[in-house]
């Protein structure tokens, strides 16, 4: 087993193509000799894929503190325990810290290499055994798995993004969206939020009764550098139903311009807070929107059977395409379908070019009366509410984990 040496800093391995210089793994050593130590902090300098918190240089074997006094809060991503002064303290210290923040990977460390030796190390909680001296490729493979299980972990806290977009304006869009939003929220238990993205007019404030707030959307996307859990509390707003809310300006201003990456990176916060988030998008086609369209999981693009609006869901198709996004990515959902309409839904197929995604049923009093009483789920016997709980269901069916590994695992840290 090769040592690592200032001339072999971590360059030659494929794997670090998985490793992110920007988020590196937070690492405290625990008992490490001078030797391991000092190499440590080499492969720390020469490439930022792990950060040195703290060292000790005892094993709390004695005190009954929980270990997250002593190797910090938030618990490190890694600890790395030398098994050599003591194995008996070592294994005592690997089993404290793995009850106490399972979430931390402990590598043991440690000149002797006899199959019993790691056995017990791993059956203390280690998931990594390194022999000593210290081999950057043997350390780097390690602190690869851990970051792809991190990343792993992060990938299926992300929401999904969905988008809906009109084919022309008032096919529906803020109605559909205020209403899956409440019933993903209410009955499939799903922490929602509905970003109305409408310069000015937007009106999914107003369908959800929620008619009294200070910022908005676009005020949200503007200070997205300071953005914390804090800021953007001021600027959600609570349904009954658990949805959250993301208003619309008032349109009492002119328009304003988005800030380039700026909403993108916006989603990237809200994204790790929910499990979905629905965009209530300006009907027509807007560049300045494109590049959250891109960034959005699925985009609706919902349409009524009007010539019009069936004519713009081919060149919103088209233009999307154009722009480089999945066709598989958009869908075609119809509202206010009338089952013995004058246009079959075979004729809209044909001039769509493709199939439906959906089909929303037309009844207006229905969907007049929940929108006038501010709450979606109030309207539950009827047609179109059975209709959209299917499809909030169909929705709710997140991703799982296997479906999204599919995607490989090693990639996934550097997603
Ligand atoms: N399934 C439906 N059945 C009957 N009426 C509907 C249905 N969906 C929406 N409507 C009605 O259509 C009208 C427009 O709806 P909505 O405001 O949701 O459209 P929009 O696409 O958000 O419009 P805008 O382009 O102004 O944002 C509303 O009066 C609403 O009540
Ligand atoms: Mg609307």
């Amino acid at each position: 087993m090769s040592g690592m040496t200032a001339k072999d800093p971590v360059k030659a391995s494929a794997a670090r193509e998985n490793l992110p210089a920007s988020d590196p793994l937070s690492v405290v050593s625990i008992c490490l000799d001078k030797e391991t130590w000092g190499t440590l902090k080499l492969f720390a300098d020469s490439a930022p894929l792990i950060r040195l918190d703290r060292h000790l240089g005892e094993y709390r074997v004695d005190d009954h503190e929980p270990a997250l006094d002593w190797i910090g809060s938030p618990a490190p991503d890694v600890c790395l325990l030398d098994f050599d002064n003591d194995r008996r303290s070592a294994a005592l210290v690997a089993e404290r810290i793995h009850s106490d923040a399972p979430d931390t990977s402990i590598f043991a460390v440690s000149s002797q290499s006899q199959p019993d030796l790691i056995i017990q190390a791993m059956r203390s909680g280690c998931s990594e055994y390194l022999v000593k001296p210290l081999d950057s490729e043997q350390l780097l493979n390690a602190v690869a798995r851990v970051g792809g299980r991190r990343k792993e972990k992060k990938e299926q806290a992300r929401a999904q993004v969905l988008a809906f977009i009109g084919a022309k304006g008032g096919c529906g869009v803020t109605t559909l969206v205020t209403q899956l939003g409440t019933l993903l929220s209410k009955s499939h238990s799903q922490k929602t939020l509905i970003v109305d993205l409408h310069p000015d007019f937007g009106d999914a404030a107003l369908y959800l009764g929620l008619t009294k707030y200070r910022y908005h959307s676009y005020e949200l996307v503007e200070n997205t550098d300071r953005l914390d859990a804090e800021l953007l509390q001021s600027f959600v707003l609570h349904h009954s139903t658990g949805l959250d809310l993301i208003p619309a300006p008032p349109g009492t201003e002119p328009a304003r311009p988005l800030m380039s990456g700026a909403l993108v990176q916006t989603f990237e916060f809200l994204r790790l807070r929910y499990d979905f988030i629905l965009v209530d998008l300006p009907s027509g086609l807007n560049d300045e929107h494109l590049e959250l369209i891109r960034y959005c999981d699925q985009i609706n693009i919902v349409a009524i059977t009007e010539i019009s609006a069936l004519r713009n869901v081919v060149r919103q198709t088209d233009y999307f395409t154009k722009k480089g996004i999945p066709s598989e990515r958009l869908r075609v959902v119809l509202n206010r379908h009338q089952s013995r309409g004058i246009i079959t839904e075979a004729q809209i197929e044909k001039v769509i070019g493709q199939k439906l995604f959906w089909k929303v049923p037309n009844q207006y009093v229905h969907i007049l009366k929940s929108i006038s009483g501010g709450d979606p789920l109030s309207q539950s016997n009827s047609e179109v509410a059975k209709n959209l709980h299917e499809w909030a269901a169909n929705i709710g069916k997140k991703p799982t984990g296997e479906e999204k590994r599919g995607r490989g695992i090693l990639g996934l840290w550097s997603r």
